[in-house]
């Protein structure tokens, strides 16, 4: 290994975390040929593709990154085996979804698109190369990877009797709206791994822009563990103040001042203390099931419990709103107009994966109502994905409700009889509702999932008024 320098990194999966991650390693490392790979050829053509507004993912910041490096040293390829060949340090950032079936079903994560990632690398690595899990895994996986690379070099057949690997566990912990600025400013990175020479490569390559006391190393299964870990107490304060939220809207308590109160002391902090539909996002809910498998796998079901509950709960306030809502409307929202106002699962990202719209607009499609959905950053055609419904649904099934794209939430309010604030966009809290009051049908409602907009304004309308960990407005 004494000649061994890393000149070259490929990174296997082009998607929310391989796309930006990438990107920022290589406008902080010039040095350095990074090039992202993907069996998705229609989103590596997005990625390589002129205008901008058309990429795949949007992330505030990233535009402006890959405008400076694509093409200079950063490329997105299809050409998988050629990359991994001429590279020295292999990431893999693939979707690691729930099981849906087999063994662990809804619980267990379906390792299969890292297992194949594993076996490209086995398959076509040359010389020394550093296999990185950027992806978020069960406690073990670099067993599975390490078995997978080792057995390659173990078969006879092999030519490349130089070709050796070690493995590190380097988990990401970027939050979807603001992954530019974690990224180039992360509180932490954590590598774990057995080899010190290889952890050194990769603590070289932070250490270009991130200062050497926020680079932590452990070992790989306190690596791993440790991502696990962190979203499973996010997603717990989570659920722990949307239980407060219900309790506010009951005994007149106000969840955005006990938020407060309770962040002032230094031992909770402010953050992650937001009530709301529910979490959503892609992981937030696979990895707390993925800890609750692992549990349940040690036989340690009163852990195993603990955690399943904070699902539980978000489940459940993800339902109360959609019941309440039908409950305002009268107990009926048959042919009546919802203006769903936002569908991505947060503010700044494109991203719909677990959103809380999506379960929402199910509920009210299932109880007749005549759905309008805006969104600035999803499209139409994600929308109708994750529905699994085409446009005017009523026409197919004689009870069910419709939904429609919009792009006008002023024109979408006109005669409706409920506008629902979903995601957090910073738009919806400059909406003028006394213009809004004029144009919906009475008596309206606004139902503010977010508690993004001021209740004074509200006030001086006609329009009734709810959100969450505030109840109505009397
Ligand atoms: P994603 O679905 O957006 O992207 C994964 C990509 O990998 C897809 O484009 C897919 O086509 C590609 N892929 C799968 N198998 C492949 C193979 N064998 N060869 C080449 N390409 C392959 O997923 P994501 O949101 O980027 O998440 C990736 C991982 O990072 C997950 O483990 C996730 O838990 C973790 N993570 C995600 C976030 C986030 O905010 N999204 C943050 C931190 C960690
Ligand atoms: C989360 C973590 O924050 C990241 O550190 C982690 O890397 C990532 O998961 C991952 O592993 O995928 P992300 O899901 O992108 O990031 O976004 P968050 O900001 O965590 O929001 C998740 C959900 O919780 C969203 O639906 C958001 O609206 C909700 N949320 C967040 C609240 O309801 N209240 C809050 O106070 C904060």
């Amino acid at each position: 290994m004494e000649s061994f320098k890393i000149k070259k990194i490929c990174c296997i999966g082009a998607g929310y975390v391989g796309g930006p991650t990438m990107a920022v390693i290589a406008e902080k490392c010039p040095h350095l040929k990074v090039t992202v790979v993907d069996i998705n050829e229609e989103r590596i053509d997005e990625w390589n593709s002129s205008d901008l507004e058309n990429m795949p993912i949007f992330e505030p910041g990233l535009k402006e990154i890959i405008s400076k490096v694509r093409g200079k040293n950063l490329f997105f390829s299809t050409q998988i085996a050629k990359e991994i060949k001429e590279s020295d340090m292999v990431f893999i950032s693939v979707n690691t979804p729930t099981k849906t079936e087999g063994f662990g079903a809804g619980y267990a994560i379906d390792l299969k698109w890292v297992e194949s990632s594993a076996r490209q690398v086995a398959k076509y690595a040359q010389g020394h190369t550093i296999v990185v899990e950027k992806s978020t895994l069960p406690v073990k996986t670099a067993e599975v990877i390490k078995e997978i690379l080792l057995n390659s070099i173990k078969n006879k057949n092999c030519k490349d009797y130089d070709k050796t690997f070690s493995i590190l566990s380097n988990p990401e912990f970027l939050a979807e709206g603001t992954a530019i600025q974690n990224l180039q400013n992360p509180d932490r990175v954590l590598i774990g791994g057995e080899d010190q020479e290889s952890i050194n490569y990769l603590k070289e390559i932070y250490m270009n822009w991130v200062k050497s006391t926020k680079i932590l190393t452990t070992n790989l299964w306190s690596s791993e563990l440790s991502k696990l870990t962190a979203n499973a107490f996010l997603a717990q304060r989570i659920s722990s103040i949307n239980s407060i939220s219900a309790i506010c809207e009951v005994t007149g308590a106000e969840v955005g001042e006990v938020s407060k109160a309770v962040g002032f002391d230094s031992r909770i902090g402010s953050e992650f203390l937001s009530a709301g539909p529910g979490f959503g996002g892609s992981c937030f809910k696979k990895d707390i099931l993925n800890l609750v498998y692992l549990a349940k796998f040690y036989r340690l079901n009163e852990i195993a419990d603990y955690w399943e509950q904070v699902i539980k709960l978000n489940n459940w306030q993800n339902r109360r709103i959609s019941q309440l809502i039908v409950e305002k409307l009268f107990g009926t929202v048959s042919l009546k107009k919802i203006v769903i106002l936002g569908f991505s699962f947060k503010a700044n990202t494109n991203d719909t994966r677990e959103s809380p719209a999506i379960s929402i607009v199910n509920d009210l499609l299932e109880n007749g109502a005549e759905i309008k959905i805006h969104d600035p950053k999803v499209k139409s055609k994600q929308i109708m994905k994750d529905l699994n419904l085409s446009f005017n649904t009523k026409e197919k099934r004689k009870e069910f409700g419709s939904w429609d794209y919009v792009s006008d939430v002023y024109k979408a309010l006109e005669n409706a009889d409920a506008a629902v604030i979903v995601t957090e966009w910073p738009e919806y809290k400059k909406l003028d509702w006394l213009k809004i009051s004029e144009i919906m049908r009475n008596p309206a409602w606004l139902f503010d999932t977010r508690s993004i907009t001021e209740p004074s304004a509200i006030k001086e309308t006609s329009i009734n008024y709810w959100s969450v960990g505030n109840g109505s407005l009397e």
